[in-house]
C-alpha cells in the first residue's frame, strides 16, 4: 500500500536580496523546496549559504535591508508572503513553531521560563493562567526536564545549555504546530548533548506526528533523523534526495565534498580529512554560470556559462540534482 503524501509547505522560486553599498545583491536565488505532512526535512549547507534567511523569510522576519524579491511560500494552501499580518501572527508560533540556534539570545533573560512558555499559549490558544501553567508543566515533562514545576520559576541563566535548548523546543511545540522549524538548534552544545536533543526530537516527531525542518551544516548529525535532505549552495538548491540516496549515492560534487569531510569510524587516526577548496561567492559576486563552478572538480566550459537547473536523475525516483556533469531527465518547465 502506498501512502499518498500531501504537501504542507511549498516554496517556489524564493529569491532574497540584500541591500549593499553598491546596490542590491541576491543571497537566495530562486529556491524551490517542499515539506510533506509528517516528513522531516534536513536543510544542509555551509555558513552563509542562505539557510537562516530562507526560513526567516517564511515568517516574514527578515532583518532590515533584506527583502524577498520574488517567490511564494504556500503553507496549507495559503501564501505566507501575501497573507495579512493578523493571519501571519496566528501562523507564527501557532501552526509553525520555531527553535533558534542560540537559546541565550532567543530566550528573554529577565523573564521566567514558565512565563515564556505560557505567553504563546495565552496568545494563540487563549488559555487562562492556570490552564497555560498546566500545559507548560506538561511541555517541560515532554522535553525531558526534571522537576518541571520548580523550573517554571527559573530564569534562563539558571539552566544548562542543553536544558535551555529543551525549553526552546518546548516553546516551539507549545501550540501543537504542524511544522517545527529548527535552525541549527544544537550547534552551541557539546556532542553528547547534541545527540540527546536529536533523540528527543525523533521521539517527539513519532509521538506528535508533526513535520520538521531541521537546518544544519552537519550532515553527520542528522543522518538518523531526517527523511529527506535538501543541500543548499550559495543560495541555490543543488541536490534534493531521500536520506538513503543522498548518503549512499550523492550526485552533486558539492554534496560529495561535504560527505567526504565527515570522519569515518575506520579512518586511520593519521589520515587527513578532505575538504572542499575555496570559498562560496560573496553576495554580489556570484559567477555567471553555476555558483559552484569555481570550486568544482568536474567543471567544464558550460558550467561557467549557464546555471544548471534542478532536475530529476535519469534513473527516476525523487532524487534531484542541479549539475551539468550528472545525467538527468529534462523536466517540463
Ligand atoms: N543582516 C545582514 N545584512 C547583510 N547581509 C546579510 C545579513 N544576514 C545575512 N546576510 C548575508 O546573506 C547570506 C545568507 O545568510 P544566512 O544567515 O541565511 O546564512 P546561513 O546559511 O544561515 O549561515 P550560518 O550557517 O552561518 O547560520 C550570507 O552570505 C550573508 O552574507
Ligand atoms: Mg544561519
Amino acid at each position: 500500500m502506498t501512502i499518498e503524501k500531501t504537501r504542507l509547505l511549498d516554496v517556489r522560486d524564493l529569491t532574497i536580496e540584500v541591500e549593499t553599498r553598491s546596490g542590491r545583491a541576491v543571497v537566495v536565488d530562486g529556491i524551490d523546496l517542499h515539506v510533506d505532512r509528517g516528513e522531516t526535512l534536513g536543510i544542509v549547507g555551509e555558513s552563509g549559504c542562505g539557510k537562516s534567511l530562507t526560513m526567516l523569510s517564511l515568517m516574514r522576519l527578515l532583518p532590515n535591508k533584506i527583502r524577498v524579491a520574488r517567490g511564494s511560500a504556500v503553507f496549507e494552501g495559503r501564501d505566507l508572503q501575501t497573507m495579512s499580518n493578523a493571519d501571519l501572527r496566528k501562523v507564527r508560533g501557532g501552526d509553525i513553531g520555531f527553535v533558534f540556534q542560540d537559546p541565550m539570545t532567543s530566550l528573554n533573560p529577565v523573564m521566567r521560563i514558565g512565563d515564556q512558555i505560557c505567553e504563546p499559549l495565552r496568545y494563540h490558544r487563549g488559555m487562562k493562567k492556570d490552564e497555560a501553567r498546566a500545559r507548560a508543566i506538561e511541555l517541560l515533562t515532554l522535553v525531558g526536564i526534571p522537576g518541571p514545576e520548580q523550573r517554571l520559576q527559573a530564569y534562563p541563566h539558571e539552566l544548562s545549555g542543553g536544558m535551555r535548548q529543551r525549553v526552546m523546543i518546548a516553546i516551539g511545540l507549545a501550540c501543537d504546530p504542524q511544522l517545527l522549524i529548527a535552525d541549527e538548534p544544537t550547534t552551541a552544545l557539546d556532542v553528547t548533548i547534541q545527540a540527546q536533543i536529536v533523540d528527543l526530537v525523533k521521539t517527539l516527531r513519532t509521538r506528535l506526528g508533526m513535520s520538521i525542518v531541521w537546518i544544519t551544516h552537519d550532515l553527520a548529525l542528522i543522518a538518523g533523523l531526517v527523511d529527506r535532505v535538501v543541500v543548499l549552495y550559495a543560495g541555490t538548491v543543488v541536490e534534493d534526495a531521500p536520506v538513503d540516496a543522498l548518503y549512499g549515492r550523492p550526485q552533486h560534487p558539492y554534496t560529495r565534498g561535504l560527505l567526504a569531510s565527515i570522519p569515518q569510524i575506520n579512518d586511520q587516526p593519521t589520515s587527513r580529512l578532505s575538504s572542499i577548496g575555496g570559498t562560496p561567492p560573496e553576495p554580489g559576486r556570484r559567477p555567471k554560470g553555476c555558483p559552484f563552478a569555481p570550486r568544482c572538480p568536474l567543471v567544464t566550459a558550460v558550467c561557467h556559462e549557464q546555471v544548471p537547473r534542478l532536475e530529476t536523475l535519469s534513473d527516476g525516483g525523487p532524487h534531484r540534482v542541479a549539475c551539468f556533469a550528472v545525467e538527468t531527465v529534462q523536466e517540463a518547465a
